[in-house]
């Protein structure tokens, strides 16, 4: 009963991953070739449930909708806007506040890691975080979600909500939404510790390729990354204990478009010695055109605010109805 509508958003928390590429952007352009709507997001509002200078912030918004625009998406194709220049989010986020339960929050695996051992310190909103998310999503009643693996609890909770409205009011008005997590690279570890995802809020410059490292970065990066003394297995099951060697395969079989399973049949044996120089060519080639185009795009701010600010005017058109539609369902 509802048609489908693919939502995501990126925070502007700092620059961009090679695991936010894979495990986002990428799929997001792919997404807009399939002929579904489209909607993407730069979620500011997300940005500063932890401390963001205002300058900075205001920049990285740019950046970040630069990085959407260089990995392929097209404001004619795609509804690409700044999350606070719609006040849906704020709003819906409110009164999803008011159906989500405390404890929800509180399991959140994101939560316990980002509060560490001051939840009691962190913001609010920091906790209520999924909640916003929610409203995110479901501002357009969005049916599908692209994301990387670590988003999937959120998107859980996205559902209970819904459920929980829809129960809570007797209607059926907002979709189930499922999670699109596919490809080759759902989580992309960091390249200094196989066990923590890369993350563009992990202190250690080396431990990630940002979307902005020149070739020569991108290459010691890889060539630097903690990998153990073994060859390269014949078969995926040989890297069942090996994360770092699993992470830049998974990594070269999402960059080069093939299973990771044709990536070990081709390199069986290799040692990384070879494999690693064979890697570092593919993000190169794959990212260099991006670096370029991003820089260019950045060269001129003004243009990259109007682009933001007609896919605002057409994210309220969307969002505005539904939301007064929802206050009616809830009495306001
Ligand atoms: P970050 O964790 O880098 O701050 P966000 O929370 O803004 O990134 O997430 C933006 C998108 O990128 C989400 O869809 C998220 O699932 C995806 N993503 C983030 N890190 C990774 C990763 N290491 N591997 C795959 N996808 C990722
Ligand atoms: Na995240």
């Amino acid at each position: 009963t509802f048609p489908p509508r693919i939502f995501s958003g990126i925070q502007p928390s700092g620059g961009m991953t090679l695991g936010n590429y894979l495990g986002a952007l990428k799929r997001f352009a792919e997404k807009q070739n399939e002929g579904i709507e489209t909607i993407y997001c730069v979620v500011d509002m997300h940005a500063i449930t932890v401390w963001q200078d205002p300058d900075k912030l205001r920049n990285q918004t740019r950046e970040i909708a630069a990085a959407f625009l260089a990995s392929g998406i097209d404001p004619a194709r795609s509804i690409l806007f700044n999350q606070s220049q719609v006040s849906a989010h704020a709003e819906l986020g409110w009164i999803f506040n008011c159906v989500a339960r405390i404890g929800w929050m509180y399991r959140m695996t994101q939560f316990k890691d980002k509060a560490g051992k001051h939840a009691e310190n962190s913001s609010l909103g920091l906790l209520a975080y999924p909640s916003l998310m929610a409203a995110d999503i479901l501002a357009y009643r969005a049916t599908h979600v692209p994301v990387g693996e670590d988003q999937k609890q959120h998107l859980e909770l996205t559902r209970d909500i819904a459920a929980k409205f829809n129960h809570d009011y007797g209607v059926n008005f907002f979709p189930i939404t499922e999670p699109l997590i596919e490809g080759a690279a759902t989580r992309v570890m960091s390249l200094r510790d196989g066990t923590k995802k890369m993350s563009k809020s992990d202190p250690s410059d080396q431990s990630r390729i940002n979307l902005t490292d020149d070739a020569d970065s991108i290459a010691a990066k890889i060539r630097k990354a903690k990998t153990d003394p073994e060859p390269l297995p014949d078969t995926l099951d040989g890297l069942k204990d090996r994360p770092e060697a699993r992470n830049l395969v998974n990594i070269y079989a999402a960059l080069s478009g093939q299973s990771a399973e044709a990536v070990i049949t081709e390199y069986a044996g290799a040692q990384f010695g070879s494999f690693k120089p064979k890697l570092a060519e593919l993000a190169v080639a794959t990212l260099s055109p991006i670096t370029t185009e991003m820089n260019r795009l950045m060269a001129d701010p003004a243009e990259i605010d109007r682009i933001l600010g007609r896919g605002a005017a057409q994210a309220d058109a969307i969002a505005r109805p539904i939301l007064d539609q929802v206050k009616d369902i809830v009495g306001m």
